[in-house]
Order: structure tokens, then sequence, then C-alpha cells
């Protein structure tokens, strides 16, 4: 049983809560290598078609690695810490989509979890920044890459040099995340997103997910291309099959995920 993360079920939406709240949900190494084990059940999970991540309490989501486990540390045990598969890179490219659920402070390895997620969704108390810069170091979690990604290399800048936090608005105005809503809304709006969403086929979406995470690595030209190969290859599906004949025969569709 894990001690530091909740996996709960709502229908079929999965809801890992990292649990330390005492903490700010720092992520330690067992928080991460308990994400990784339940992330590891739910991908096989038929009955899951989307998973949200989010934080216990009421005032993180995470507040960054658990800065902790870094004293002492040489930089072959910190390279073993950091050894493949990484949480980060495991959600990005996870067969379902995954939706960070940001409730409070989203900082350091928090902010970069979060940008692996498929979709972020915050409360208007959340915070964000990457504040490694003043402990001497730099985001090692991906954020050197995702951020500039999300919010274009000057706002990266901004954020990582000086570690500055920001609120929900700001974050939202520059693209780091895509909802902002009340706090004590934000559970049910999560839901209802990745209601939504699990409704949909999910092979299909799998496939859509595919083909967005493939942006991030392929010149326009070949994302094109492979796009096209993936469209075709949805008419090899029954939920092709039944999503355009049930558009033709004016009724909701019905999938059989295959
Ligand atoms: N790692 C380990 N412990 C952390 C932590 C982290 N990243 N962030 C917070 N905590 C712990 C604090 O040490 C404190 O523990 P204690 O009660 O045993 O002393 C507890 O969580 C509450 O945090 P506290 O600092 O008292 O809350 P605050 O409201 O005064 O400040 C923050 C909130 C987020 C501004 C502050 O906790 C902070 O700066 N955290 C570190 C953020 C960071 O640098 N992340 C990147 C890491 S690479």
């Amino acid at each position: 049983m894990p001690e530091t993360i909740l996996v709960e079920r709502d229908g079929r939406v999965a809801t890992i809560t990292v649990n330390r709240p005492d903490k700010l949900n720092a992520l330690s190494q067992q928080v991460r290598d308990e994400v990784l084990a339940a992330l590891a059940e739910l991908e096989h999970d038929d009955s899951v078609g989307v998973v949200v991540v989010t934080g216990a309490g009421d005032k993180a989501f995470i507040a960054g690695a658990d800065i902790s486990e870094f004293e002492g540390r040489g930089p072959m045990d910190q390279r073993e810490a950091m050894r493949f598969p990484r949480l980060y890179d495991v959600m990005a490219s996870f067969p379902k989509p995954v939706i960070a659920s940001i409730n409070g402070f989203c900082l350091g390895g928090g902010c970069e979890l979060a940008m692996s997620c498929d979709v972020r969704i915050a409360s208007e108390k959340a915070r964000f920044g990457q504040p490694e810069i003043k402990l001497g170091l730099i985001p090692g979690g991906g954020g050197t890459q995702r951020l500039p990604r999300l919010v274009g290399i000057g706002h990266a800048m901004r954020l990582t040099l000086t570690g500055d936090m920001i609120g929900a608005a700001e974050a939202k105005e520059i693209g780091l995340v895509e909802l902002v809503v009340p706090h004590e809304e934000l559970r049910a709006k999560t839901l209802e997103l990745a209601h939504k969403i699990a409704a949909m086929s999910p092979l299909t979406v799998r496939v859509a997910k595919e083909a967005l995470r493939a942006s991030e690595r392929l010149p326009l030209t070949e994302g094109i291309v492979y796009e096209r190969d993936l469209f075709c290859l949805c008419f090899s599906t029954a939920d092709m099959r039944e999503g355009v004949k049930a558009f033709l025969e004016k009724r909701p569709a019905v999938w059989q995920g295959r």
C-alpha cells in the first residue's frame, strides 16, 4: 500500500493525490516511486480513461522536490535519484490523458510535473514558480525545456532566473495553465473536464494525445505526415465507424474502445 499518495476512482477518472500536506506535498523519492507504481497500474486498467494529479490539503499542489533529500548527496547519488524512467516523462507519454489539478503552491518539481501533464486547471489561489535558482540549482525535471515551450523563452528566462512566484491569473495569461477556477470549485471543475474526455473513445483519445505530443519533437512537415498516418489509422477502428454512423443517424455514439 502506498504511504505518500492516495488513489481514488470516480467512474472512469482516477485521481492521484500526493499526500504529504505537512511538507507541502514535496516530491520525495518515495512519492515519485509510488506515483510511478500507481501509473503503471492505471495504464493497464481499461476502466480508467483519464488520470488527475493533485495535492492534499488546502495549501499546496506540490512545493517542489524534497529539499531535505539534497543534503549530503554527491553528483552520482543525485544521478541515481534521477534514474530513468523519470516521472515527468512517464506522465507526458502516458497513454491516457493526465490532468494537473493545481490547488496551491506549484513550485520547482511541482511546476515541472504540472507542465508534464496534458492539461492544467488551477485554483485562483495557486502560485507558480521555478525557485531552484535560490538554492544554487537549476530546474532538473524538464523545466528549462518545457517552460519555454509553454510560455515562450522570455517568460521562461524571467521565471527561472529570478525564482519569482506568479499567481494563477498571470500563469493563465502567459500560457502556463489553461483554466483558472474559484478555489472551492476546483475539484468539481477538474472532474467535469476529466469526465468529458473520459467519455470519448479511449482509443481515439490515445491517438490524439500521441499526435499532439509528437508536435514537441517533430518539425512541422514531419509532424503533418505523422498526423496523416495516425488519421488514416483511425479508419481501422470500430469507434471511427461508429462515430461517423452515429453522426449521420443523428444519435450519440456508443464507443467500444476498439
Ligand atoms: N522540500 C522539503 N520540505 C518542504 C518543501 C520542499 N520543497 N517545501 C516546503 N517544505 C516544508 C517546510 O520545510 C515546512 O516543514 P516544517 O514544518 O517541518 O518546517 C513545511 O513544508 C511547511 O512549509 P513552510 O516553508 O513553513 O511554509 P510557508 O507557507 O512559510 O512557505 C513556501 C511556503 C512554498 C514559500 C516555502 O515552503 C518554500 O519556499 N518551499 C520550497 C520551494 C522550493 O524551493 N521548491 C523547489 C525545490 S527544488
